[in-house]
């Protein structure tokens, strides 16, 4: 029987969507063609407007032309479906103007009292895909022109929500400014920052999986796990993303949003109920719990990397240092593993790893929950220590799906034992139906659940725990040991943080 948690769901009212940033990469790859599959799956209703709007000289259909090429490249489904695209082309119209100039704004609003449709005009989301700086002005023109009033959702005289993408800031105090910025002209609920792991099934599943069966909840606490792996690998270096980087580092680029998100989900307590409050505050209160550290305490349980010139899956690449835009004695982190202590009643003294890492040998991101073993008592002679634990890995990307490790007999005369697995895999219980985490945030947006959003407290609290790690960082060269090769699995002191407790890295595969 299939259980529809939010049945009947509420429904996309009409609105129209403005892009700021228009001309920009994230547009082509992945927002246009979200909406483009929401389209095409009649998941929004057919009255809906896309307005971009960027500086470059453009028209209507010149605009339209452009995101047709790149759908054509980046959609999920091919060939595109020239029905659908005309159908959805016609919803999609060009802003040319400045973001800074109040002219630029009174023809938006022009543009979207034209849709003749009032609900076109007075449902609004405004998806800031610009500059972190930008978001202040935008929000104060956007508001000087009357297109954005600090109001609750639900009075009935339409809504305006502001999606505003990562990175959210790069430290507490900045992300405290942005968040002012932005709540000057809007509530708190009117805000969607978005973490696009969010988005995804298999991040999604977490909570699903942990609270909706019986038999893991009870062992998912210290008595039982003895320690938890979290890692999201990349198989690509910066690329061509080197300007951002050097600001960025992977410390503030993946751990600061993706794996403290999935750290939350993997450890926080049961939401009274699954409104979107009630679950962030739970993770807001598991994200308090992580036990903060002094300098001495990062010397001993963060360690950072940078990749130097390595081949990764037979194709030779480039150090760090050497990347466009990129300085020659850089000391940004490419890399950077973590060990957590959460300082609450469940999980006390349970070590919580971290890794996320550019250039290293395969892409894939995976949690695994690594059990306490039994008393050897029995299997001591045959086996010793070589008896594994048991473990569950969450795979999250690619091959999603769950594992549980387990030991079995060997099938003969003598008393011998192995791993063995059970396996769920997603592509052969669903299909291969895996939707981009941008058509789920796009329409939660839409519908105006910001469950799969960050709130406020929680990506200032998370800053707070990343700031305290950077400050014993700054000024400080990256060392020999923390070098690694493109291609390896990060620095030799990574292994080293594991190994201080007798533990080791499991190294995500390639294939489920
Ligand atoms: C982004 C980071 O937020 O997430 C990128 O800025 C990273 O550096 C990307 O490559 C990873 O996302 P995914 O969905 O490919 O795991």
């Amino acid at each position: 029987m299939v259980c529809h948690l939010s049945d009947p769901r509420k429904a996309v009212e009409p609105c129209s969507v403005v892009i700021f940033g228009a001309s920009g990469d994230l547009t082509a790859r992945k927002l246009i063609p979200a909406l483009y599959h929401l389209c095409k799956e009649k998941q929004i209703p057919s009255d809906f407007r896309i307005v971009g709007l960027a500086r470059r000289e453009k028209t209507n259909d010149s605009w339209r032309d452009e995101l047709r090429q790149a759908l054509a490249q980046f959609s999920r489904t091919k060939p595109v479906n020239d029905a659908v695209w005309t159908d959805f082309a016609r919803h999609v119209y060009y802003c040319q103007g400045d973001l800074t100039d109040t002219a630029a704004y009174t023809r938006l609003e022009q543009q979207l009292a034209g849709f003749g449709e009032p609900r076109l005009h007075q449902n609004l989301v405004f998806y800031l895909a610009t500059m972190p700086s930008q978001f202040g002005t935008i929000v104060e023109q956007l508001h000087a022109a009357g297109l954005l009033h600090n109001r609750n959702q639900t009075n009935g005289d339409g809504w305006e929500r502001i999606v505003v993408e990562k990175p959210f800031g790069h430290d507490l105090a900045s992300a405290h400014e942005l968040n002012r910025e932005l709540t000057r002209y809007a509530n708190e609920p009117q805000v969607f920052r978005i973490d696009h792991y969010l988005g995804k099934e298999t991040v999604q599943n977490i909570l699903m999986f942990r609270f909706s069966n019986a038999i893991f909840e009870p062992l998912w606490n210290r008595d039982a796990i003895e320690h938890v792996q979290i890692a999201v690998s990349e198989d690509l270096g910066v690329g061509q993303r080197g300007g951002y980087y050097e600001e960025a580092g992977a410390l503030r680029d993946m751990v600061q949003n993706h794996l403290l998100q999935v750290l939350a989900l993997v450890t926080m307590e049961p939401p009274v109920s699954l409104q979107a409050e009630a679950i962030r505050d739970e993770k807001v209160k598991l994200l308090k719990s992580i036990r903060p550290m002094s300098a001495d305490d990062v010397a001993r349980q963060v360690v950072r990397g940078q990749y130097f010139a390595g081949v990764v899956k037979g194709q030779p690449r480039p150090g760090y240092r050497q990347e466009p835009k990129v300085t020659s004695d850089s000391n940004v982190e490419t890399y950077a593993a973590l060990k957590l202590f959460i300082d609450n009643w469940r999980w006390s003294g349970v070590s919580f790893y971290l890794r996320t890492g550019k250039n290293l040998p395969v892409s894939a991101s995976e949690v695994r929950v690594q059990f306490r073993p039994t008393p050897h008592v029995l299997f001591a002679a045959q086996c010793g220590q070589r008896l594994d634990a048991n473990s569950l890995t969450l795979r999250l990307q690619p091959n999603e799906g769950i594992s549980l490790h387990f030991n079995g007999k060997v099938p003969g005369t003598s008393v011998a034992m192995r791993p063995v697995r059970m396996h769920f895999s997603y592509d052969a219980e669903f299909g291969a139906y895996t939707p981009e985490a941008y058509e789920r945030l796009l329409l939660e947006a839409m519908v105006g659940d910001a469950t799969l959003f960050i709130r406020r407290d929680e990506v200032e609290t998370a800053w707070q725990i990343v700031d305290s790690i950077r400050q014993s960082w700054d000024g400080k060269p990256l060392s020999n040991r923390e070098f690694y090769a493109a291609g390896t699995w990060g620095p030799v002191a990574a292994d080293d943080l594991l190994a201080q407790s007798g533990h080791k890295w499991r190294e995500p595969v390639a294939a489920g």
